[in-house]
């Protein structure tokens, strides 16, 4: 056990970590403790996260004549969609005119949480609070980036949304 301790601090990252063991640097035994110790570490700081990526090739329609998309139908108005394969963890979508939309991934380019739709024009992480407005620029808190915006048209009553 002390000696997979050292091991741990002599490596700067897990990811070092991993490597001197499946390379044999010094002599280990890897059983229980270790497994637990690596299970322990998942949530190690890795600093900002890159934008949501999904699948380049996929595209999202949004129909706002039904119900739950409503709100697109005012030039203003927001919703927020739950993750699919374009962005496994959601799209913004915000009405911007009658013949434009913006479409912004929810995953905030802070550490990657989920963030919600715009109260007063502003999306609040709820991780640790940076803030971005309509256009995915970052208001304030500790996100380093804008949101990932994708390409987004209107045509009657279908919004396409692609990379
Ligand atoms: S994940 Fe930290 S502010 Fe969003």
């Amino acid at each position: 056990m002390k000696n997979i301790n050292n091991l741990y601090k002599k490596s700067k990252t897990r990811r070092e970590f991993l490597k001197d063991i499946t390379l044999g640097f010094g002599t280990i035994a890897v059983g229980t403790y270790s497994l637990s110790y690596l299970t322990a570490c998942e949530a190690e700081d890795d600093g900002p996260v890159a934008p949501g990526k999904g699948d380049p090739t996929a595209q999202i329609t949004v129909d706002i004549s039904k119900a739950e998309n409503k709100n697109l139908a005012t030039i203003g108005g927001t919703i927020a969609i739950t993750g699919d394969k374009l962005d496994p963890s959601g799209i913004l979508i915000i009405r911007t005119g009658e013949k434009t939309v913006t479409a912004l991934s929810r995953k905030c380019t802070h550490k990657g949480c989920t963030v919600p739709n715009f109260s007063n024009g502003v999306s609040t992480c709820p991780c640790h609070g940076a803030k971005f407005d309509k256009s995915g620029n970052v208001l304030g808190g500790p996100a380093p980036s804008p949101l990932k915006k994708y390409n987004a048209t209107i045509s009657g009553n279908i919004i396409t949304i692609t990379a």
